[in-house]
């Protein structure tokens, strides 16, 4: 081995792997130089705590890692990736949370007519004879002037080649495929029903492919995986970053996403029999910087002042630009602005809200909360930095959506939690976070400002319920409520600074809702619908985000989960032409708000932070002895 040359063993579930490192790398760059997955919310700076793993040799112990790991944690071995220089062979167990995301694919379906824009027709030409001497692009545009009305013919060269075979290997019978007025395909016989389209989903965290049928409009089969950008951070503002911070940034990104995206296509294509040649559109639809990744567009000036991004209207653009291997055409759904991208207008589109008369609000939140107000006349939209506390991120036992996630919390109940796939508590969720507040308030352990009750100073109000507050200790100096331990023993709490992150998010999001509310003069009873995207909306207790003064009580009731509207909604654009059209005209007519420009923002905020309890505990059943804590 070379003087300065390293040995580190990268220990991943039951594979192993050795890499070659120089004394001096950053840990996680080696991590990452080697394509493994894993979990680095805030790209390595040092501020989330989640890029954690076990060093079976003693190592220097970073700053980021004393602030975020505890005392027993740091004597284990436990160090952060993005904080650990490497000095001498290392072996590394990575616990890698990532590929077990669970990933919302069902939306809410709507019936319409299927108009696609991609269309194919079976003719039967006439043959020429001495006295029909038309070419053969000629007599096709006439025949589909004269029986199929369409004008203004358009072809391309690679098409036009395939002409004169395919019209006399069955007899000029040929099916034609057209794309609007232009003609991106000719076959010999009847091939109408292999005619298929993809809606694709680009959500910073997850991705999914739905493979759609033109012919019918039928739903074939979808795919979707972890998002593999989320190697290089969580949320957006992260890989914005990591497009500034690497000079070759912004070409690692765009090629994950494209080979990604060229890899499922293929897949999805070969498991169902189908000709690859045979997908004719694809519409893709994310958040504005996830789009300008995926078209290798410098999203640089999405992250500051005054937030502009390169585009935001809708494209239609050719695969082989993009880097993808399959040769469907590629229309880009249009977005409002740098924080409210084609995720949100499909869901606008999706949720039904421009067709009714009525006002209607849809919530989508993630790192920020989006949103709009619309209905079949305007559509406004805003966007608030309501953090990524809901993603887990920022809560010291937070994590994603993933197997063993704590994703809903009773207190009332003997088994206070309950985790996704009933497997071993890991760690807290956003619906599990959300939960979390919500019953503290409800059980007087926080009192409405958000601090935690204290022995010392309050009375707890519910004697039956005083078991509870065994649960609230004090570790390293912070309070916290204590709602499980993992597999390992270790505790998982949700500490005062948890409740605070939820307080700022949710006051950012309440805050929002009154401006657009306000913005149309309307009142909350005028709203028919409040609706609930994504992931989080899915899962969330709708009750729980009532009680912590998140959603107004007023929209009590009138509050719907549409799963995946971003999913929907570009299943809509790619299978009606009207729906295509209505979305582009009202994206091009609506308004965006800048929150941190309106005065009255701030007001709203500071009211939003406080949680008065509406709920009352559940009456009680039965006695919970509390879990057992050791604090140093
Ligand atoms: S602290 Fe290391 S990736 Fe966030």
């Amino acid at each position: 081995m070379k003087e300065n040359k390293v040995n580190v063993k990268l220990i991943l579930n039951d594979s192993e792997k050795i890499c070659e490192a120089n004394i001096g790398d950053n840990l996680l760059d080696i991590i990452r130089k080697n394509n493994i997955d894993f979990d680095t919310p805030c790209n390595g700076n040092g501020s989330c705590g989640k890029c954690r793993c076990k060093i079976k040799e003693n190592t220097e112990i970073g700053a980021s890692s004393k602030k975020h790991l505890n005392k027993s944690e740091l004597i284990s071995g436990i160090r952060l990736a993005c904080d650990t220089e490497i000095k001498s062979d290392l072996t590394v167990e990575l616990s890698n949370k990532i590929k077990d995301m669970t990933v919302l694919i069902s939306g809410v379906e709507k019936e319409f007519k299927i108009n696609p824009s991609v269309q194919k027709h079976y003719i039967v030409l006439e043959k020429p004879t001495l006295d029909d001497q038309r070419d053969d692009l000629m007599r096709i545009k006439d025949f589909l002037k004269e029986y199929l009305k369409i004008e203004n013919i358009d072809i391309d060269l690679n098409v036009l080649r395939k002409i004169p075979k395919a019209l006399r290997e069955d007899n000029y019978n040929i099916t034609v495929t057209m794309f609007d007025n232009k003609i991106i395909d000719i076959e010999p016989k009847d091939t109408t029903n292999n005619n298929y389209g993809l809606a694709i989903d680009i959500g910073t965290t997850t991705i999914a492919v739905y493979l759609l049928s033109l012919y019918d409009g039928s739903q074939i089969d979808v795919i979707s995986e972890v998002n593999n950008q989320r190697n290089y951070g969580a949320d957006v503002i992260s890989r914005i970053n990591y497009t500034l911070e690497n000079p070759d940034g912004l070409k690692k990104l765009n090629a994950s996403i494209v080979s990604q995206l060229n890899n499922i296509v293929k897949n999805i294509a070969k498991r169902n029999n189908i000709n690859i040649d045979n997908i004719y559109d694809t519409v893709i639809v994310g958040n504005t910087t996830m789009i300008h990744l995926l078209l290798g567009i410098d999203p640089e000036n999405i992250a500051k002042a005054p937030y502009i991004s390169g585009f935001t209207e809708a494209m239609e653009l050719n695969p082989k630009d993009i880097g993808f291997s399959f040769k469907s055409n590629i229309s880009i759904m249009p977005g409002v602005s740098s924080y409210v991208g084609s995720d949100i207008t499909a869901g606008i589109l999706s949720s039904g809200m421009l067709e009714s008369e009525k006002y209607s609000l849809l919530l989508d939140l993630g790192t920020n909360g989006e949103m709009a107000i619309g209905n079949k006349d305007e559509v406004i939209t805003c966007s608030t930095a309501a953090g990524p506390a809901f993603e887990g991120a920022n809560i010291k036992h937070g994590v994603g959506g993933i197997l063993g996630a704590i994703s809903k919390i009773d207190l009332s109940k003997e088994e206070k939690i309950e985790t996704i796939g009933n497997q071993p508590p890991c760690g807290i969720c956003g619906s599990g976070v959300l939960d979390a507040v919500s019953e503290m308030i409800k059980y007087s352990l926080i009192d409405e400002t958000g601090r935690m009750f204290d022995e010392e100073d309050d009375d707890f109000e519910f004697e039956e319920y005083e078991y509870l507050t065994k649960d609230l200790v004090e570790i390293d100096g912070m309070k916290q409520y204590v709602l499980a331990k993992d597999s390992k023993g270790d505790v998982i709490s949700f500490t005062q600074k948890d409740v605070r992150e939820v307080q700022l998010a949710k006051a950012a999001i309440n805050a929002g809702i009154q401006i657009l509310v306000k913005e149309k003069d309307l009142d909350f009873n005028d709203l028919e619908y409040l609706y609930l995207g994504g992931g989080f909306g899915n899962y969330m207790n709708v009750q729980s985000s009532l009680q912590i003064g998140m959603i107004p009580l007023e929209l009590d009731g009138k509050i719907k989960s549409i799963g995946n509207c971003a999913g929907s909604g570009a299943k809509m654009y790619l299978l009606s032409k009207e729906y295509r059209n209505l979305i582009i005209d009202k994206v091009n007519t609506s308004k965006y708000i800048e929150l941190s420009n309106r005065k009255e923002f701030q007001d709203y905020f500071v009211n939003g932070m406080m949680m008065e309890r509406i709920y009352e505990p559940a009456q009680k059943y039965t006695q919970n002895q509390g879990i057992t804590v050791d604090t140093f």
